[in-house]
């Protein structure tokens, strides 16, 4: 794979699960990372985790993604500390499981606020840096779910995640000519508190149906990442990067 070294990233949802996998695996190729996360205790102990196996400078933020004044500042202390941001991973993430009935409007807006809103409060903020330095990889999280309904009751998470998709198709047309792409990756089950949450007989039916017999993990999810975050994937946009074990053939 093309050489990272020496790029700088944002990756949203970074304490744990994949967004911590993500950030590990780009700090193991020689990226400085930016992580932040609402859960403080856990940030700060993976970036000593990353700082000390891979000797890379990491940045940590502790907010919420949704408020869009802390986005910005942690956007403007990030270009200050890495002097750039070359890649930006939307990876946080929230999965209320329900049925329609028990959804109340606002939960909708929160699920559609972190999963949505936030990625593009992010890329509105590190586009004039990247758009100036004429270099830039966006890579938004989606899901197997966005595209399938996924197989859990989950209408705003299923519908959030289509939304991704939709999202990277347009921005990446709007900032392409700059040397930016902007793709997703729709992952299958992943084996992180997320899927955790979900009973192991939805697990265990993921399995089944998948070609690999398996879950994913977030190691899986990074390698993909750091394909798309490369230089050599610079005619690679607009596209949606299947990662699931060959469970959603489409
Ligand atoms: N695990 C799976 O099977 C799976 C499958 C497909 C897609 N995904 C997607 O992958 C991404 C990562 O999921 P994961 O499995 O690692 O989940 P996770 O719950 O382990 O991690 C998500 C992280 O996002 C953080 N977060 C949530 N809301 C936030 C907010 N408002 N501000 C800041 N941080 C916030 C959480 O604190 C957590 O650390 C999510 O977008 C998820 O939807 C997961």
């Amino acid at each position: 794979m093309d050489s990272l070294q020496g790029m700088s990233a944002i990756i949203t949802g970074s304490a744990q699960g994949m967004g911590k996998g993500i950030a590990m695996g780009l700090a193991r190729r020689g990226v400085d990372v930016a992580l932040c996360d609402v859960k403080k205790d856990i940030l700060e102990t993976t970036a000593n985790e990353i700082r000390e196996a891979t000797g890379q400078k990491v940045i940590t933020g502790a907010f919420d993604i949704t408020d869009e004044v802390a986005v910005k500042a942690f956007v403007v202390e990030v270009e200050k500390g890495f002097g750039k941001i070359d890649i930006l991973v939307n990876n946080a993430g929230i999965h209320p499981l329900k049925p329609i009935e028990q959804i109340e409007g606002k939960e909708w807006d929160l699920v559609f606020a972190v999963n949505v809103k936030a990625s593009f409060f992010f890329c509105k903020a590190v586009l004039p840096g990247m758009r100036k330095q004429k270099f830039g990889r966006i890579i938004s999280i989606s899901s197997e779910a966005g595209k399938n309904g996924g197989t859990v009751a989950a209408l705003h998470y299923a519908a959030s995640k289509g939304a991704v998709l939709g999202f990277v198709r347009n921005l990446a047309q709007q900032v392409g000519s700059d040397g930016i792409t902007v793709n997703a990756i729709a992952p299958g089950r992943i084996a992180t508190a997320m899927s955790g949450a979900v009973s192991p007989e939805e697990n265990q039916k993921f399995i089944n149906n998948s070609i690999t017999k398996s879950l994913g993990t977030p190691d899986d999810i990074a390698y993909a990442v750091c394909y798309l975050a490369s230089r050599k994937a610079s005619f690679v946009t607009a596209e949606t990067m299947a990662v699931n074990g060959g469970t959603l053939r489409d």
